[in-house]
């Protein structure tokens, strides 16, 4: 790996760690990663609960310091310039910040204060996000009496109110139903095509990652464990999950025999009239496999070819599963 920063890489860092101290003595939250994100992406932070997403974005917005490690993030140093990271980036925490009595249009306002943009602007601004975020008309109402999905669309249109470079949205459709997850997907995507804007988000949702992101950070332990687009970290996985249903589990053991030698005899699990097997290209053999066990008088009521998924590649990485 070079050292040298492209002008096109917006977050750098380097050895990041972070340790707390708790009554039970020192958790290492964050174990020493590097990261290089370029700009214009939208990365995928991915990792089950407690392995350090939370624990890493905070330190590269400058809300927590790193015991070790460092980082350059929109090209200001992360420990001598955090005043700078602040101005240039965006952040969305993982439960959100607007408070639920709280007028929409003066949550807005208040906020873009922070950043010394003036009222008006700060108001047309506003109304510009709310619309592209589909939040027309909430300008009056409470924070509180919006929808999970309207909420959580807030919460990024504040992210973005100052037009950060680099927005950080942690956990961004937890909670929400899948129908306002995929339309808050739609709006995330938006953010990076319309603006620009490069986009990090971390998720513990493999079809969120899967979905939404160019590039895939995985991360278990504190420690990045794989780094790439979904299609690499698919193609780690040694094949495709072959499943075979009969009719009737009597016709179980010529099956199996037909199986092994098209698939190799470890690989072969049966279970009443389902067996499974892995294949490097499950399409490929299906044919072939259906002929052979036809010619053994055995004509199967389903056949299945699944594509490894993020789950199969965390399974393979870590030997666990990601779900909670
Ligand atoms: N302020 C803290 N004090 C003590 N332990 C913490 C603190 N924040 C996080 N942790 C611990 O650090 C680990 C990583 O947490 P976090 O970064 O929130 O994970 P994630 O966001 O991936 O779910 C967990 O074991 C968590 O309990
Ligand atoms: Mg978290």
């Amino acid at each position: 790996m070079t050292d040298q920063i492209s002008t096109d890489t917006i977050i750098r860092a380097r050895g990041l760690k972070r340790t707390f101290k708790t009554r039970g003595g020192m958790v290492e939250a964050v174990k020493g990663i590097d990261l290089t994100v370029e700009r214009g992406r939208i990365v995928g932070f991915l990792g089950p609960n407690g392995a350090g997403k939370s624990t890493t974005l905070k330190m590269l917005v400058t809300l927590l310091t790193p015991t070790e490690g460092q980082a350059t993030v929109v090209g200001c140093d992360l420990r001598n310039d955090p005043v700078g990271v602040r101005r240039r980036i965006g952040y969305v925490a993982q439960n959100g910040t607007t408070s639920p009595e709280a007028k929409v249009g003066l949550e807005i306002v208040s906020h873009a204060e922070l950043y010394g943009i003036p009222r008006a602007e700060a108001r047309r601004r506003g109304e510009e996000l709310l619309g592209a975020f589909d939040l027309d008309g909430v300008w009056t109402r409470t924070c509180g009496s919006l929808s999970g999905g309207q909420r959580r669309r807030l919460d990024i249109v504040m992210g973005l109110i100052h037009r950060p470079e680099l927005v950080f949205l942690d956990e961004p459709s937890t909670g929400l139903d899948p129908q306002s997850r995929a339309n808050l997907w739609s709006h995330i995507r938006g953010v990076r095509d319309r603006l620009g804007t490069t986009v990090f988000l971390t998720t513990h949702y493999m079809d969120e990652a899967d979905s939404l992101s160019d590039n895939l950070l995985v991360i278990d332990h504190g420690k990045i464990v794989a780094e790439g687009t979904s299609a690499d970290l698919k193609s780690r996985v040694r094949g495709d999950a072959m499943t075979l249903t009969l009719r009737s589990p009597d016709q179980m053991p010529g099956a199996v025999a037909v199986a092994q030698a098209v698939a190799g005899a470890g690989n072969v699990q049966s279970e009443g009239n389902v067996l499974r097997f892995q294949a490097p290209n499950g399409a490929m053999v299906l044919p072939g496999l259906i002929r052979d066990l036809g010619a053994a008088g055995i004509e199967p009521i389903g056949a299945e070819v699944a594509r490894p998924t993020l789950e199969d590649v965390f399974l393979t990485l870590t030997g666990r599963s990601l779900r909670d």
